[in-house]
């Protein structure tokens, strides 16, 4: 029976992968830390790793995993951005669920959204404590505002799709664009957008796309969602922003600096990290801790694409959801050829 080590895992994790990997006849042993230098050590005697989203996949990492005999690890998440794919080239297969449910993220982007400028989040404080009063509690309506959306993905377009219900105006930025969406230049989506949603990768070009200058080229009182990945936003930046009025609420699911905080219960602890602080400090910005993904749904397109992909692997079947340095940086590689990327 192949044995597979289950990093950073949490406990609605196992409620999806136990069933299914007794299923497919795989063992799983979860480890509530999280993959890095420190733990990889865990991994060895197994037959597979599987990773998520705060997990630290670097050179070193890799290095260690081959001398630790893993040849797959299996990504239970879509981005990739904590993936050293050169230094795992040759060695190790990655293999991700590229989409699990487009819908999970874009809604919760909404209710982001939706909370912040319906102001929710602190209505729901005031009732609690019998203050009815509805002062500081205006919002705007959507209707007929203009949305710039960054990334006009599965995700992006789920998005685009639930704002023209609420009869926003949509425009977008991709360098890849696609029919049916009124694209323009990000300068002209920062000028002329009421409210902007970030859905593309975390990338070398999208590093900070969000940043004092673009963040100055914005309406003032903008409204920031992002629910892709922190570094995005330069988030000093984003709190000068904030500070000045020039955004007026974020909605923020990731944080360039998360790994240390999200997922993790830090409620009897001091927070070093002064940006965060700042921010969760702020009536106007609102934090949820990468949990855009946590549906039912979502959990069980996860765990089924996981299995299916270790399957795959371990069966020398075709590895559809593999990828590799070779594919993300010239486009093609030897998975055209052969099904597996080397
Ligand atoms: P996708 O690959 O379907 O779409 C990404 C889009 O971004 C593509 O259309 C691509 O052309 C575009 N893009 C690439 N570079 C760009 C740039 N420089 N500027 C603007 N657009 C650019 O990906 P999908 O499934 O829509 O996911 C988007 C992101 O959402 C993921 O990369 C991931 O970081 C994040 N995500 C967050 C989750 C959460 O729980 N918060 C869960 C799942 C994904």
């Amino acid at each position: 029976m192949k044995k597979i080590a289950f990093f950073d895992a949490k406990p609605y994790d196992k409620i999806y992968f136990t069933p299914l990997s007794e299923e497919y006849g795989y063992k799983i042993k979860y480890f509530e830390s999280k993959l890095n230098e420190d733990t990889v050590s865990m991994a060895t005697g197994y037959d597979a790793v599987v990773a998520f989203v705060n997990d630290t996949l670097d050179k070193e990492v890799m290095n260690a995993l081959h001398r630790a005999g893993i040849t797959i690890v299996a990504m239970r998440c879509a981005g990739y951005n904590n993936v050293d794919f050169e230094a795992a080239y040759k060695k190790i297969h990655i293999v991700r669920v590229p989409a699990y449910s487009p819908y999970a993220v874009a809604e919760h982007a909404v209710a982001l959204l939706q909370t912040l400028n319906r102001k929710i989040h602190r209505a729901y404080f005031r009732t609690r404590d019998f203050n009815f009063t509805l002062n500081g509690l205006t919002g705007f309506d959507l209707h007929g505002k203009t949305v710039g959306v960054i990334g006009t993905g599965k995700i992006g377009r789920v998005f685009i799709d639930i704002c023209r219900g609420f009869g926003m105006k949509v425009i977008a930025y991709d360098p890849y664009p696609t029919e049916g969406i009124d694209y323009v230049s990000l300068e002209e989506l920062c000028q002329q957008s009421d409210i902007i949603s970030l859905h593309c990768p975390l990338s070398k070009s999208t590093h900070h796309i969000i940043n004092e200058t673009t963040l100055s080229m914005m309406k003032k009182g903008v409204y920031l969602i992002n629910t892709s990945r922190g570094a995005l936003i330069d988030s000093e930046a984003l709190v000068e922003a904030l500070k000045s009025g020039q955004v007026g609420g974020a909605g923020l699911d990731v944080y360039e600096e998360e790994t240390d905080f999200f997922y993790e219960d830090r409620s009897g602890k001091v927070i070093l990290d002064d940006i965060l602080a700042r921010l969760m400090g702020m009536p106007n910005v609102l934090i949820t801790s990468h949990q855009a993904f946590l549906t039912h749904e979502a959990l069980e397109n996860i765990a089924q694409t996981t299995m299916e992909n270790l399957d795959a692997y371990f069966n020398d079947k075709p590895l559809v959801n593999e990828i590799c340095y070779r594919c993300s940086k010239f486009g093609t590689c030897d998975r055209k050829n052969q099904n597996r990327c080397f």
